[in-house]
């Protein structure tokens, strides 16, 4: 089977990695991919020109199964054009992909599904923002509608700051179109999570919770940035409250998607603050989160493959009557009674994934009762490596040393996930903001935390900067 996963970030090397270890042995393409990538699969140029030209690459290259990373191309209609065209794709379709693609198109989507959010309104019109901005005399998150790589949202601590954001987005087009529209929310206070999960029509698979660090400075101070760092489990979210939240926030959206004509299918990643009053979704992405992806596969033991396959082809969604409810994505003891643990019978060799669902995976064919959890009791940690001066300008060029001794440091418990790299003449140089995702496996969250900056520290990279505290918010939460 020949794979195009589409994106160049560490979620794209970390999504080549684990997919290169299934049972299937598949042919992997990353297009455009990083110096990771150059070296785990086979890299080729991402045609420009859009969805019609990207579906020709599809064509020539004899792709069986396409893995979009980033979310632009879903937003463009790649699964939609992969449907016509008889290709499986992973990911929703252009109009579900507006869940990430267009921030106002969310809040309406959760307006209507009863899922609890911060109060907002939207603008199209400055004048009528600013008023807005003025009068509501509280702590405001001014965001752009549409996509800035995770940069269009700015907090703003009173009326000027979002009346300055304001002006940069609407009058100024720091964002061009994506911030002609602008949704203006109340800020909300608590510990901020992500809960994601593999979706298809109704049926849902929870990965484990994942923390994320938005902001580029220790202290979550600075700019919003595309994640700093990330680990997983996320003690603020135990897997005793999964499910609940997975009623509260996704399995509203998937409905209202379905009565709306379309029907979820891919990733749905919800961003979301824990606040004193509840949990409240801050925002959706239609794909695996970056850094989040780097820690979470880092912990996943099954075959990746299988369960982004049983979702693209629905068989995911197939398999729910006879598996039941989801599960939280911890291992139970496996034949414990649960009946996600009864493997549905659908014909085929191997379990479906909702039987996998997140819970047990079966090391050997499907009848051979062989079980093993499909997630490890470890916790993982991904520190991120940038280059001075991002999330704004920044450097490019400089020579990366010390990737293989730093994962030779914990056989086994480390992985350097490259994102702003390519691989030239053997070398690896930096080409972008996050050059590296520096990630650990560790007995908890502590010997992760110390794993991976002992990893950093072995990192050659002229000029790097990352955030320190990553974890200390989760070692807090212990005490
Ligand atoms: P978004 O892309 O909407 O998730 O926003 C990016 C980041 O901005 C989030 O991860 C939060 O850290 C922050 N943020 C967004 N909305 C709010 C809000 N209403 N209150 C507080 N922080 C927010
Ligand atoms: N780490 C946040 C995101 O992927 O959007």
């Amino acid at each position: 089977m020949r794979i195009l996963i589409i994106g160049s970030g560490g979620r794209e090397h970390a999504l080549a990695w684990k997919l290169g270890q299934s049972r299937e042995k598949p042919d992997i393409l990353v297009a455009p991919g990083n110096g990771g990538t150059a070296l785990e699969a086979r890299n080729a140029d991402l045609p420009s020109g859009g969805v019609d030209r990207l579906m020709e690459f599809i064509r020539e290259h004899k792709v069986d199964f396409v893995i979009p990373g980033t979310e632009l191309p879903l937003v463009n209609g790649i699964a939609d054009a992969c449907a016509r065209a008889g290709v499986l794709c992973f990911g929703p379709a252009a109009y579900a992909a507006r869940l990430e693609g267009s921030k106002s198109f969310a809040k309406e989507v959760m307006r209507e599904a009863g899922v609890p959010t911060a109060d907002f309104a939207v603008f199209n019109d400055y004048a009528a923002a600013e008023k807005y901005a003025r009068g509501r005399k509280r702590p405001l998150a001014v965001k752009a509608d549409g996509l800035a790589a995770g940069k269009g949202v700015v907090m703003a601590a009173g009326a000027e700051d979002a009346v300055a954001a304001l002006r940069g987005m609407m009058l100024e087009k720091r964002f061009g179109p994506a911030g002609e529209t602008v949704v203006i929310e109340d800020a909300l206070t608590g510990e901020e999570v992500s809960l994601l999960a593999v979706c298809r029509e109704e049926a849902l698979v929870l990965l484990p919770a994942a923390r994320d660090h938005k902001r580029a400075l220790d202290g979550d101070n600075g700019p919003n940035t595309g994640g700093m760092g990330a680990y997983s489990p996320a003690p603020v979210l135990p897997e005793s409250r999964m499910e609940e939240i997975a009623d509260l926030v996704l399995r509203p959206v998937l409905k209202t998607m379905k009565k709306r004509g379309v029907p979820y299918s891919g990733v749905l990643y919800a961003g979301l603050m824990l606040t004193a009053d509840g949990p409240r979704a801050l925002e959706f992405n239609v794909r695996f989160g970056d850094p989040e992806c780097q820690a979470l596969l880092m912990r996943f033991k099954g075959d990746l493959l299988e369960l982004l396959i049983d979702c693209a082809s629905g068989r995911l969604n197939d398999a729910r009557g006879t598996a039941g409810k989801a599960h939280p994505p911890q291992a139970a003891g496996c034949g414990s009674g649960r009946p996600g643990n009864t493997l549905p019978r659908t014909g085929s060799t191997r379990p479906s994934a909702l039987a996998l669902n997140g819970l047990q995976a079966c090391a050997g064919p499907a009848d051979s009762g062989v079980c093993s959890p499909l997630w490890t009791d470890e916790t993982a940690l991904c520190v991120v490596m940038a280059a001075e001066g991002y999330p704004g300008e920044y450097r490019k060029g400089m020579t990366i040393g010390g990737i293989d001794e730093a994962e030779a440091g914990v056989p086994g418990k480390i992985k350097i996930f490259h994102a702003g790299t390519v691989a030239e003449q053997g070398r690896i140089r930096a080409s972008g903001g996050r050059v590296l995702g520096v990630t650990a496996l560790g007995a908890d969250l502590r010997e992760a935390q110390e794993r991976a900056y002992a990893a950093v520290a072995g990192i050659r990279l002229e000029r790097a900067f990352f955030r320190r505290d990553i974890g200390d918010g989760g070692l807090r939460a212990f005490k």
